[in-house]
This record gives C-alpha cells, sequence and structure tokens, in this order.
C-alpha cells in the first residue's frame, strides 16, 4: 500500500467491512487484502488474512483469489508452514490448509463463520495498535522492577550458560548467578532496559534493549566478582563483557542486548511476543531497524527469520572464541 492508495483502501475497506485495515498487501488498486503472522500455542506459524475485499465494479474477476494466493505465497516466504485462515470465508471453508487448492474464495464477511471460528479457537484476532504483552491473557509483558531481581541474574546466566560456562568454568555457574544477581540488584540504572514477560502470574522471560547514545553499564565490580568466581572467573566475564558489550549502536537503531525465556516456559510463543513488543519499543523511539547477535548454530535464529530479520553479516574470529566461546557468529537486522 502507498499513499496514494489510502482513498482508494478507505473506501473499499469501507464498503465491504466494518473494521480498520492494519496492513495492506498487493500494489493492486483492484483489490485489498490485510494479513498478520502469528504463532499458535504449539508454536507452528500460521498466517491470518484479515480483509480480503475487491471493489464492487471489479468483483466476479478473479481478483479475490488473486489476493489469496498473494497472502499464501507470503506466508511461505514468512515461514509459515500450517495454515491459513480467513476469516471472512463461508463456514465450511475457513481454516484453509496451505497445500491444498480447493477452497472456495468469498469477499462477503460471513459473520457467523466468523464467529464459529473464533469460538474454535482456530482463528486469532489481529493485535490492534496495542503494546503487545499487555493485552488480556496469560502473557503479560513489563518493566523490570525489584521483585524481578533474582529471576533476571538467574536467567541471563542460565539462558546464556554456554558463554557463562566457557567464562567462568562449569563448577562456578552458581557462583556465576549470586554474583550476577547482586550486580543486577543495585544497577538500578539499567532496570528501565530490561523487560520482563509474565505467564500466568510467573516470571518467564527477560529481554534487554539499547539504544544509541545509551552508556550506562551493570555496575561490575571485581571484588565481588572475584569473591564468587575466583580470579580466572572474574578475569573470564570481564573478557565476555569486553566483547559482547562493545556493540556499535547506530542513531536510529535499537540493539536486542538479550533474550531469554526460562525452559518451563519455552515454545508458548512468549519469544515471538517479546521480539513484537522489542519491535514496538524501537518504533516508539522512532527507530528504523532493530538487531542483534547470534550464535550461528542457534536455532532461535529461525524465530529471527520469521520475524522478519535477516543475516547481515557472520562474523567472529580468535577474539570472539576466546572470550564467548564461539567464532561463529551472525548479525541479524529487522528494518521497522
Ligand atoms: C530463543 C527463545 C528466547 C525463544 O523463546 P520461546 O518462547 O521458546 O519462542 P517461541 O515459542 O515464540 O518460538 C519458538 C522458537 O524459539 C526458538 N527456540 C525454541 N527453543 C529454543 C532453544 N532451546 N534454544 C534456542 N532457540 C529456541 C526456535 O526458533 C523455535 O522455533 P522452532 O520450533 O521453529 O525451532 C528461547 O527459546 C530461549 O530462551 N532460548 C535459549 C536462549 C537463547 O538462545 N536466546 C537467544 C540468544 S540470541
Amino acid at each position: 500500500m502507498e499513499a496514494q492508495d489510502v482513498e482508494f483502501v478507505s473506501r473499499v475497506v469501507a464498503e465491504g467491512f466494518f473494521y480498520s485495515l492494519e496492513h495492506v498487501v498487493g500494489k493492486s488498486r483492484l483489490g485489498c487484502m490485510g494479513w498478520a503472522l502469528r504463532t499458535s500455542r504449539l508454536g507452528t506459524a500460521e498466517c491470518f488474512v484479515d480483509k480480503v475485499c475487491v471493489a464492487t465494479e471489479y468483483r466476479g474477476r478473479g481478483i479475490g483469489k488473486a489476493l489469496v494466493e498473494r497472502a499464501e505465497t507470503a506466508a511461505r516466504e514468512r515461514g509459515c508452514t500450517c495454515k491459513i485462515s480467513l476469516l471472512f470465508l463461508h463456514l465450511l471453508a475457513y481454516g484453509h490448509e496451505m497445500p491444498q487448492k480447493h477452497v472456495q474464495y468469498s469477499c462477503t464477511l460471513h459473520l457467523l463463520g466468523a464467529l464459529v471460528a473464533f469460538a474454535r479457537g482456530r482463528i486469532t484476532p489481529l493485535r490492534k495498535s496495542g503494546t503487545p504483552g499487555t493485552e488480556p491473557g496469560p502473557l503479560q509483558i513489563r518493566n523490570m522492577e525489584e521483585q524481578d531481581v533474582d529471576f533476571v541474574g538467574r536467567m541471563l546466566v542460565e539462558t546464556f550458560s554456554d558463554k557463562f560456562e566457557h567464562a567462568v568454568g562449569k563448577s562456578r555457574m552458581e557462583g556465576a548467578v549470586q554474583q550476577n544477581t547482586k550486580m543486577y540488584g543495585r544497577s538500578k540504572d539499567v532496570w528501565h532496559r530490561y523487560l520482563v514477560a509474565v505467564y500466568e502470574g510467573r516470571p518467564a522471560g527477560v529481554m534487554a534493549l539499547k539504544f544509541h547514545g545509551e552508556t550506562t553499564e551493570v555496575d561490575f565490580q571485581c571484588g565481588e566478582a572475584c569473591s564468587y568466581l575466583g580470579c580466572c572467573g572474574t578475569c573470564g566475564l570481564f573478557w565476555l563483557g569486553a566483547y559482547t558489550e562493545n556493540v556499535n549502536i547506530r542513531a536510529g537503531q535499537c540493539y536486542l542486548d538479550h533474550i531469554g525465556v526460562d525452559a518451563d516456559f519455552r515454545g508458548k510463543g512468549i519469544g515471538k511476543i517479546l521480539l513484537d513488543r522489542a519491535d514496538f519499543e524501537a518504533r516508539q523511539r522512532e527507530c528504523k531497524s532493530i538487531f542483534l547477535w547470534v550464535k550461528q548454530s542457534n536455532r532461535a535464529v529461525r524465530l529471527y527469520e520469521r520475524q522478519g530479520y535477516v543475516v547481515t553479516h557472520p562474523f567472529g574470529g580468535c577474539f570472539a572464541r576466546c572470550t564467548t566461546g564461539s567464532s561463529e557468529w551472525y548479525n541479524m537486522e529487522k528494518q521497522l
């Protein structure tokens, strides 16, 4: 959709539907379509087609079908593997499995079909312009508070256990948790950077975002670290920080510093909603892009790709291996 299409889209949508359009796919000015990707509770990627409508004067020429096929292509490109749910199809036709092609598309809003589909939990409404992680439901995302210090301290060590093990040694992992917790407890200046995901009342995940010009760092104290980790462990941790904190964040960029979901809560879509929230926060700060570092072998790369991140360049080398334990990293970035 382009600026020149606003009037047309408003008219066509108003003709056919009662609610507002979130996003329009397709350059054709003959029809329009809103769509969104979501992750189901099982973690399978689905695409939800929001509005398919064709101007009355052009109906019956296969334009609606072409738009829905375009949605299928876009959904596949985004890694959707499951189904496309269409709100507006006749009752028996919704829940179209992507490989099949026999669904009769209809541009008519079928309210009954929509209600039944909602009731069966087959489709989920688009998240409108609200803040991801604040809608009613089991998951809430909020800023870090005093009560989260223990959780954040432990989560960051457990989530990045491979890096921590490399830095401090396997036998000192519990010491690393203690040291991290102490450090976050007194580093109130950085709490605003951390968002905590709470699932059914229990802290389940954490994410940190950093913006251009932010220089405040956690209050790392060598003496304290030594008492928990010994000299070698402290030295390892110091160099790990020296490498991972040396990130150049340009104006208009947001850096996704950490993201982790507790192992008990993985695969429920929490990571995805945290990433949606990261996009939202970055846009609020008028960022044009958001980026992160991830180990090339990390399964999370798939999640980032589904969310629209692309690998801008691989990096690593000897210093990366010495400090983080891996020499193969990706810089991934998403345009907002
Ligand atoms: C990556 C992570 C934050 C995703 O959170 P989540 O709530 O499990 O994510 P969702 O349910 O929204 O999405 C599932 C996707 O998460 C990723 N994922 C799931 N378990 C994972 C794990 N143990 N390690 C890494 N990524 C994982 C996968 O990409 C998965 O998609 P797939 O099933 O197609 O492979 C979470 O799994 C995690 O904390 N992993 C360990 C820490 C980590 O690797 N963080 C990223 C560092 S850059």
